[in-house]
């Protein structure tokens, strides 16, 4: 959730280390700061606030700099300790020769505080950081080499962590470590750099190095060496990164949530693409890495993830279940990991994230692993920690999602889910020929649609700006898309900061009812093919006789939902079963201007990071 960023090389430092931070931004802080080796002096610069506090900072410091070659650079995202310049990292020992920032949580910090307090270290901060950086300086002291007094200082934390450090006695390094928490080294020509992830780098490089748990990188302005917990070096591959730069920029979009948003037909053709070919033809799925007879007795699923992730897996189970008859459980992470396990050897275990980062989902599928479970993970990002974890890996390719609210990822989610269904249910022979034809066929033909329904939004705009005052929403479904209430109702809150709740229609009698009169809206979801339909405009009428303000988002326009509702938002016709995949659009579009009207931070909704890698 806090981004890391260090540099060493010819380059301005300051700016390389800005830029990367800027990059880093997305994934939501509340302060920054940067540590600078500039002639054998370790200088900190700290601000409370977003990235342009740090950089007015250093403008009006910039006298004071002589010529930085190295340095690291943080944004925060509190933890242990209010945000307020002290708590902000780099934090420093008690003489200030050393500067280090962390990502992640030492669990035994308090243990150590206090041992250290004996020894005479003095703490300006709340944080669990503060610790590491003393501990450091008096590893350092015996040792007088920095990756030395890194190593044996992690022996003593327990929890999660990526450190970066710098000494001036030791002024061409940087080293760093990681366990639990996310570090890539970036390969340049006479510099290199580090950081907790790769937008921070990409503007710069794409030769990279992935560090694992325990392993210690040394980075000079000519070197990169990585050594083992032991201390003996190990050879590492360099990898080249599947991003372009360009990925991080709005290209004329006010917001990176629009961007995403409108990208989403593209990422439904890129998902599909090499998967189907032709609807006689069965998915091509070579990354589920079971075998057919594996896959014809698979007895259970089930599937582990949060937030949005989970909504998506909602409609995963949906459909696995229609399509094949498998029982398909679904967890949040957090919920899985505090109760015994009821997977085993023969489950297949399904991990979804966007960022593959979530520390939730990444404990639960590691205990999960350990039953024995085959893993499957579906993920934004194949270099991620928890697609390392995968025995069969689904990479959603939807690019690198900049806005802290999940888009276009959670569509691309929901297209691997489709395909691994119609996989599943062609290998198990459990569903009609002709009905998964033509799903496939409305598959191929879905971006069309999506570029139908963002070709004209004016309908959208208008009703966010009607309902931007509305304090209280309810959203309503049944069946496929209750899931997408849920989402819709999610994208609300995190961006609007309004109270919406998802809640399936047959539900609303049995409570939520209670609260409905002019002043709490309800949008239902409600599109045609099943019974549910019927279902849910009967529970809208009863909503209506409760003075609600409806909102129906539908494929029909009809005389009798323009007569019960009093605004409606039109999707294209679509297959019932692939419906969740449009009208999720509308929703995140309600939510953006909602929020826009409201004046609200969109791409950096308060309180919220891009990717939790706290429990
Ligand atoms: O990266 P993940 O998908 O594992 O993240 C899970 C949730 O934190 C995430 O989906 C969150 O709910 C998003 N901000 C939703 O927009």
């Amino acid at each position: 959730m806090c981004g890391i960023v260090g540099y060493i090389g010819d380059r301005d430092v300051v700016e390389v280390l800005l830029s990367g931070l800027g990059n880093l931004e997305y994934r939501g802080y509340d302060s920054a700061g940067v540590a600078l080796n500039d002639e054998n002096q370790i200088k900190i610069f700290k601000s409370l606030g977003k990235l342009k506090v740090l950089r007015e900072n250093l403008e009006a410091h910039k006298s004071e700099l002589k010529a930085p070659k190295s340095g690291i650079g943080h944004t925060r995202w509190a933890t242990h300790g209010t945000p307020t310049t002290n708590n902000a990292h780099p934090h420093t020992c008690n003489c200030g020769s050393l500067a280090l920032v962390h990502n992640g949580i030492v669990e035994n910090y308090k243990e150590l505080k206090e041992e250290l307090i004996q020894k005479g270290c003095i703490f300006k901060s709340q944080t669990d950081t503060e610790v590491v950086a003393h501990l450091v300086a008096h590893e350092f002291a015996k040792t007088h080499k920095l990756e030395d007094a890194l190593r044996n200082a992690t022996k003593k934390l327990t929890g999660a962590y990526a450190l970066c450090v710098m000494h001036k006695d030791e002024p061409d390094k940087i080293v760093g470590v990681r366990k639990n928490a996310p570090m890539i080294i970036g390969l340049g020509d006479g510099e290199n750099f580090i950081s907790s992830d790769v937008p921070a780098i990409i503007e710069y490089t794409k030769k990279t190095i992935y560090i694992d748990d325990d392993e210690i990188a040394v980075i000079t302005k000519n070197s990169v060496k990585i050594y083992d917990k032991d201390g003996r070096e190990i050879q590492k591959k360099v990898e080249m990164l599947p991003w372009e730069p360009v990925a991080l920029s709005k290209l004329g979009y006010k917001h990176f949530m629009l961007k995403e948003i409108y990208e989403q037909s593209d990422v439904v053709r890129n998902v599909i693409n090499g998967k189907i070919f032709d609807i006689n033809e069965p998915v091509r799925l070579p990354e589920v890495n079971l075998t057919q007879e594996n896959l014809k007795t698979l007895s259970r699923v089930k599937i582990i993830a949060c937030g949005t992730s989970l909504h998506a897996a909602m409609v995963g189970k949906y459909i696995i279940e229609d399509f094949t008859g498998i029982p398909v459980d679904i967890e949040a992470s957090s919920e899985y990991i505090y109760r015994k396990s009821n997977t085993d050897a023969s489950t297949l275990v399904i991990g979804v994230s966007q960022s593959g980062e979530t520390t939730d989902t990444i404990t639960a599928i590691k205990q999960a692993k350990s039953t024995g479970s085959h893993i499957l993970i579906i993920t934004n990002r194949p270099d991620s920690n928890m697609a390392r974890l995968a025995d069969s890996l689904l990479s959603v390719n939807a690019g690198i999602e900049v806005s802290v609210a999940a888009t276009k990822s959670y569509t691309a989610q929901l297209v691997s889910f489709y395909l691994l269904a119609l996989h599943l249910a062609e290998i198990k022979g459990s569903m009609e020929k002709s009905k998964i034809e033509s799903i496939k066929h409305d598959l191929i033909i879905l971006p069309s649609k999506i570029e139908a329904l963002l070709s004209d939004t004016k309908t959208i705009k208008d009703c966010a700006k009607k309902y931007s005052g509305y304090k209280n929403f309810i959203y309503i479904a049944r069946g496929i898309n209750l899931a997408t209430a849920y989402e819709g109702a999610l994208k609300l809150k995190e961006i609007s900061y309004i109270n919406a709740t998802g809640y399936p229609a047959g539900e609303l009698k049995h409570g939520p009812i209670a609260m409905l009169d002019e002043t709490m809206p309800v949008l239902a979801v409600l599109m045609p093919g099943s019974i549910v339909y019927e279902k849910i405009f009967s529970n809208c009428e009863e909503a209506k006789a409760r003075n609600a303000k409806l909102i129906a988002l539908t494929s029909e326009d009809t005389p009798a939902i323009r007569s019960l509702f009093d605004d409606v938002l039109i999707v294209p016709k679509v297959h019932e079963f692939l419906s969740p995949i449009l009208t999720c659009i509308p929703l995140q579009l309600l939510a953006y201007y909602i929020a826009e009207f409201l004046g609200k931070d969109v791409d950096q909704p308060r309180n919220l990071a891009k990717s939790v890698t706290v429990e």
